[in-house]
């Protein structure tokens, strides 16, 4: 499930060789961090400073509003935490058009937050936690299928970020699809009311950004549900089925389809995480991802419809 590469292996890839390995489910490692940390002083910022100015789960940045969110400060540090956030942003997004640049046409450039507080232990609500294995539904709003990618870096200098998972969507939707009640398939058709709807909410968040995170759609509400039960199911959590535990190193860097790899943070303290929505239009793969198996099943095969009509 976890692929690395390390700098010299970047030079070498095959234009779709990161792209499929996203598409299977596996976590794309980078040892060293393929992208520019901030400078010292700024790192002893984040390091030192930052624990005690959170205001809400993460700090992050919204670039739709070019403001940065549950940070407490100064307008100094405000104007500091931004800016760094932002060239974190450019650097990872850089990097993306280089590694998989097959993904990214029309692509939305998400929130790049900071993660100050230690993960272990933190007693959030069940549903916003991050111990709890899960796969990502809503993390910027509604994706209609479109598929949510994540980029993060360790930035701890001694102590690894550490991950458990209980395997890919297929293999959980099989597993655990019925008892979550998303299966058997279902068609998550779009009517004109929905479609209606998003294209008043598309057109008014031009003006209105934070209007985008009214939308909806019945594959995300087929996807909260399942990322719900998974959190809420004592007995999906304890299960042994598909567990594995990952360690990423100081510095290091590593990104998955995190609607696609279940995944819990259970320690770690000072990551930066990247999230961008690619379009299901330009996956090779798409009977792998949620959409397809939500409506079709998990059949493994690569014979499935293509990606599905346009709906924005
Ligand atoms: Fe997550």
């Amino acid at each position: 499930m976890l692929t690395t590469y390390t700098t010299q292996q970047l030079g070498t890839l095959a234009p779709h060789a990161i792209s499929d390995e996203l598409e299977r489910g596996h976590i794309v490692v980078f040892d060293p961090c393929p992208v520019p940390l901030p400078k010292s002083e700024d790192m002893r910022f984040l390091l030192e400073e930052l624990p005690g100015r959170l205001k809400l789960k993460n700090i992050s940045y919204h670039r739709e509003s070019d403001r940065v969110y549950g940070f407490r400060g100064t307008t100094q540090e405000t104007a500091r935490i931004t800016q760094i956030l932002k060239e974190h942003s450019r650097h990872v997004q850089e990097f993306l058009h280089q590694v998989i640049s097959p993904l990214i046409p029309g692509w939305v450039v998400a929130t790049c937050s900071f993660r100050p507080i230690e993960e272990q232990g933190r007693n959030l609500p069940a549903h916003a936690s991050n111990e709890l294995v899960h796969i990502d539904a809503g993390a910027y709003g509604a994706t209609h299928g479109d598929r949510i990618l994540r980029f993060f870096v360790n930035i701890n200098p001694g102590r690894d970020r550490v991950w458990i998972t209980k395997g890919t969507f297929p293999e959980i939707y099989a597993c655990w699809g019925e008892a979550a009640g998303v299966a058997p398939p279902k068609l998550l058709t779009e009517g004109p009311l929905q479609r209606l709807y998003t294209g008043v909410l598309q057109g008014l968040s031009k003006f209105i950004p934070p209007v985008q995170f009214m939308d909806s759609s019945p594959y995300d509400r087929t996807m909260r549900h399942f990322h719900n039960f998974m959190k809420d199911s004592s007995v999906f959590q304890q299960s042994l089925e598909g567990h594995q535990e990952f360690r990423f190193k100081p510095y290091t860097a590593w990104m998955a389809f995190t609607d696609m790899v279940s995944h819990a943070c259970i320690s770690g303290q000072f990551a930066f995480v990247s999230t961008f929505i690619i379009p299901l239009r330009n996956c090779r793969y798409p009977e792998l991802s949620p959409f397809y198996i939500l409506q079709y099943g998990p059949s493994g095969r690569m014979t499935m419809p293509g990606p599905r009509p346009a709906t924005k």
